[in-house]
This record gives structure tokens, sequence and C-alpha cells, in this order.
């Protein structure tokens, strides 16, 4: 029986790019490592969404996954915290996608911005297709399936949530209104018992006739606490708080990722297309040679010419990784040309030397044990299908599909 509680549960995915780098680490990763231990977390391979842009290059996807994986893993999100696996392992998602897909108008595909700019940019005419045009409804179902209530993502993805949620009300709207629907709800309150009835009526009262929002939140957790009900009833009392029917598919937030101030070798955003990177996984003499011969303040072409940390990429890597001691030194010296640039650079190679050291020797495991990496990814699939199976269950139900369950 479900007992979900969305606003405990977290989901985010990624798409299976192959090894990562620190831009990934200090954005996406830490947050992640931070939301595994106060959250039940998913984090899945989107390897399906990779499908829809690069088709193409679909025997690359095993490496990538592997890769990738060993890097989530080597930098610490854990497994046992954590349901880590490949979305393709869960077939639950094509079914809720497909079944999504009836009620969704297409112009709520049509103008989602990554859909508008692709097709302003008609030069990449091979990204005129179905999959395409239906891959944030995809990433609805991918979160849906798991009632997951918040889900990290970047900036570019926030409108895709938002998608989501106006999907799941759809959906609520169109099959959340049983016959009966008072009558059962009211029945449902009684079975609560006296106390607790009495006090989800008031709370809804409170919410329903001056708005208040501390009443609804208050009203939810009476709910999620509830042993005596079944998840009907809950789906019932969760709608009939806002007046609705059966909340069936919950609403999720985004929570958005701070994007990471990671900048690459040349100071702009890093990223590999810019092949800009440093890598997780990179020989520590390599990465220690490409920070050695980065760019600088240009102005300083001598040891006695002075220059503006503000001009200068390795400054923002002191911001990330240097205390105020550090900074300071790096200001003055720089501004009255007292230290060359490679002595600049020195507490720089140091930390991120410091950094990576652990995470790739921690890394060596895996690499050395890519079925441990497989195995990995099939148990957290099968944990994942277990919470995706209840979801479809009902979705089913309720769209007259349960008979032949
Ligand atoms: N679309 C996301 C990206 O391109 C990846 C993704 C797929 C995702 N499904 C998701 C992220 C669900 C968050 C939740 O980066
Ligand atoms: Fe950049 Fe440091 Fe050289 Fe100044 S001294 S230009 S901050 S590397």
């Amino acid at each position: 029986m479900s007992t979900v509680n969305s606003q405990q549960r977290v989901l985010s995915g990624m798409r299976p790019t192959g090894r990562l780098h620190l831009g990934h680490y200090h954005g996406v990763l830490q947050n992640w490592i931070k939301l595994q231990h106060e959250y039940e977390c998913f984090f899945f391979v989107a390897d399906w969404h990779a499908l829809t842009t690069h088709y193409g290059d679909a025997t690359l996807f095993e490496d990538n996954v592997i890769e990738m994986v060993i890097d989530w893993l080597a930098v610490g999100v854990n497994p046992g915290s954590a349901a880590l696996f490949v979305q393709s392992k869960v077939p639950e998602h094509a079914e809720l996608h497909l079944l999504l897909s009836m009620i969704t108008p297409m112009g709520w595909l049509e103008r989602v911005p990554s859909y508008k700019d692709q097709q302003q940019n008609l030069h990449e005419k091979e990204l005129d297709t179905y999959g395409f045009l239906g891959y944030p409804l995809l990433q609805a179902a991918d979160i849906l399936i798991y009632r997951a209530g918040y889900v990290p993502v970047g900036a570019d993805q926030v409108a895709h949530v938002e998608l989501t949620r106006e999907v799941a009300r759809r959906f609520n709207h169109v099959y959340g209104r049983e016959p009966g629907f008072e009558k059962n709800a009211e029945a449902a309150i009684k079975k609560m018992g006296k106390k607790a009835g009495r006090l989800y009526v008031q709370l809804r009262t409170a919410y329903q006739e001056q708005g208040d929002h501390e009443a609804l939140e208050k009203a939810r957790a009476l709910l999620q606490e509830q042993q005596n009900i079944s998840i009907g009833d809950r789906e019932r009392l969760f709608g009939y708080l806002e007046g609705g029917g059966k909340v069936i598919l919950s609403e999720p937030k985004s929570l958005l990722t701070e994007s990471s101030k990671m900048p690459g070798l040349d100071g702009q955003k890093m990223s590999k297309s810019y092949d800009n990177t440093i890598s997780l996984r990179e020989p520590l003499e390599q990465i220690s040679k490409k920070i050695s011969t980065m760019p600088t303040d240009p102005a300083r072409v001598r040891l006695t010419d002075p220059g503006d940390p503000a001009k200068c990429p390795v400054w923002q890597l002191h911001m990330t990784y240097s205390d105020q001691d550090t900074k300071e030194w790096v200001t003055q010296g720089c501004q009255n040309a007292g230290i060359g640039c490679l002595e600049c650079k020195k507490p720089v190679i140091d930390a991120i030397t410091a950094e990576l050291e652990p995470i790739q020797k921690e890394a060596e495991q895996f690499e050395n044990d890519r079925d441990l990496v497989r195995s990995i990814l099939l148990e957290g699939g099968e944990k994942a299908r277990g919470s995706a199976r209840e979801t479809l269950a009902e979705v089913r139900s309720a769209m007259g599909l349960s008979a032949w369950q």
C-alpha cells in the first residue's frame, strides 16, 4: 500500500553525457549529495531523453551511462540513500507518457521554450520529430510516476516542471471526478476518527474560507499521518481540501539549482562544447599543466606589469577555492605586480588536486569493476519500479484500464 509523502520525495535526471567535469560537481552533484540525506531521492540516467535528440548515436550510450555513473558514485552519490537507475530499465515511464499524451494539448508542447528555440533554428531540421516534440511530456511522466514533490533542475528546465504541474492538474481534473465524490469524501472523514476528522474539517474551512495556506499545509500533514484510511480515501481528502476531485498525481515544485560559478579554463562557463573543462577523473599532472598554461589578465605581459583580477579567469577559480587571506594576497600581489601568475595559480592547483585526489581514488574500484556499477543500476531500477508500478496501477484504474492488469 502506498504511503507516499510527495513532500519527502526528490527526483532528478541527467542525460548520459559520459565523464563529468568540475562544473557538474559544483553545480548539480553537490546538491544531490546534500539532498540524498534529507529526502527520499530518485536519480536516474535519462537515456530515452538522449535519444530524442541523439537517436543516431545510440550505440555510444552504454559507455556514457557507465562512465557518468562512475562519477556520481565517486563523488559520493550514495546508492544506499538514493535509488540510482537508468530510465529505459523502468518501462512504466513510457506507459505513463503514453497515457498522459491522451490529455495533453499540442499547444502546451509547442509553446515550451526549448521547442520554440529549436523551431527558430530551422537548420536543425533533423529534430523535427514526434519524439522531440513530446520530450517535455516524457519528462513530466518521469516526475509524476514517482509523485515527486521536488525536482532539482537548472533554470533551462523550469518550464518543463511547470508543464508537469499543468499536466498533473489536468489529469486530476479529468480523472479525479468520480461520481459521488463529496459523499465519499465525507465518509472518508468519518474513518479518520472523531478528533482528526474534526481538525481536518476546521483546517479545510480555514483554507477554503480565508485562504489560510498554513491551514492547508497542516491539513495535508494530518492526512499524511493517518493510519486508518486507504490510499483512495487519502487522495479524496487531499482533493476535497482544495475543492476538486481526487489528487491522483501530485504537482511537483522545482528546486532551482544555482548555476555553477565554476569557470572553464578560458573564463567562459565550463562546458564540453567550449573545450575548456577539467574533468573529475583527469590525471592530476594534466590538470596542473592545464591550469599553469591557462590565460590570465592580458595586461600582465611581464612580471612587473600590474594586473586586475577582475579580468582574469584564475581569479574566478580563487573565488571557489580560496579563503579570505589567500584572496587578499592575490588581489594585492596582482595589482602591485608583487606575485607572478604562476605563483598565483599554485594555491588553485593545490586545492583542485586535494579535492579530486580522493574522488579519483574512490572511482578506481568502479573503473576496475564496471559490473559493480551495472548491478547498482539494476538494483536501483528495481527499487524505482516498485514505486512506479504503484502510481501506474492507480492511473490505469482511474482511466478505466484496471480490468486488464
Ligand atoms: N531534461 C533534463 C535535461 O535535459 C533531464 C531530465 C529528464 C530530467 N527527465 C527529468 C530532469 C526529470 C529532472 C527531472 O537535463
Ligand atoms: Fe590572474 Fe593571478 Fe596573474 Fe593576477 S596574478 S593576472 S589574478 S593569475
